[in-house]
């Protein structure tokens, strides 16, 4: 399976599927060809143009349900539980976030943030989405063994490095690959630090990759 990374929090996973989640980055749009789309939560930055691609999208109840009334054929879930869309598996994992539908006037109820384990080609990726830290991920490490854990380290709307090295020994990941950091100033983060420390304190290994950049698993 390959990864790539297209700066903030979106990912497509290309295997035997194509898995796009998060689809918002700066500036652009994200033409993947995906088979499914997974939205963390309903804020801009991670729903970004799910509603464009014409193919089912993975989300929490109130998110799917707002994208229903966009057309989409949302494929509603929650925390807690797991759906296979086009033979790749969704774990909806708890994320310590806001969730608020941004839209014009005064938005909409987003249920709560998630994250996802994602399970394709016999491999496990756990992207956190927007979250702090949480003891509970030492159970996502425990339950579903991911080999990669994208987790966020920008601070300010999510955990910063300090927290996400807690994170990432918790999880137990043999792969750290950092996001959510340095798509505008207010997120600014020095990755390759974050790199060095977390490989000197832990059996981690951390992958910054550059926007666009892409890791085979
Ligand atoms: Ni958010
Ligand atoms: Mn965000």
């Amino acid at each position: 399976m390959k990864l790539t990374w297209f700066g903030h929090s979106c990912v497509l996973l290309d295997g035997s599927r194509k898995v796009l989640v998060d689809p918002f980055i700066p500036g652009g749009s994200v033409a993947a060809g995906p088979d499914v789309v997974a939205v963390t939560h309903g804020h801009a930055d991670h729903m970004g143009d799910a509603a464009s691609y014409g193919v089912p999208v993975v989300a929490i109840n109130e998110v799917a349900k707002y994208l229903r009334t966009k057309g989409v054929d949302a494929e509603a879930m929650n925390i807690g539980g797991t759906i296979e869309v086009k033979g790749v598996r969704f774990t909806m994992t708890p994320a310590l976030h806001s969730a608020w539908i941004e839209e014009a006037g005064i938005g909409c109820n987003g249920g709560c943030a998630a994250g996802f384990v994602i399970r394709m080609d016999d491999k496990a990726v756990y992207h956190a989405g927007d979250t702090a830290l949480f003891s509970d991920m030492s159970l996502i490490g425990e339950l579903y063994h991911p080999d990669v854990a994208l987790l966020p380290i920008g601070g300010r709307f999510t955990m910063g490095p300090e927290e996400a090295m807690v994170a990432a020994r918790m999880i137990g990941a043999p792969l750290v690959i950092p996001i959510h950091y340095n798509t505008w100033p207010a997120i600014e983060q020095d990755a390759d630090g974050f790199r060095r420390t977390i490989e000197r304190t832990t059996d981690c290994r951390v992958c910054v990759l550059a926007p666009g950049g892409s890791i085979t698993l």
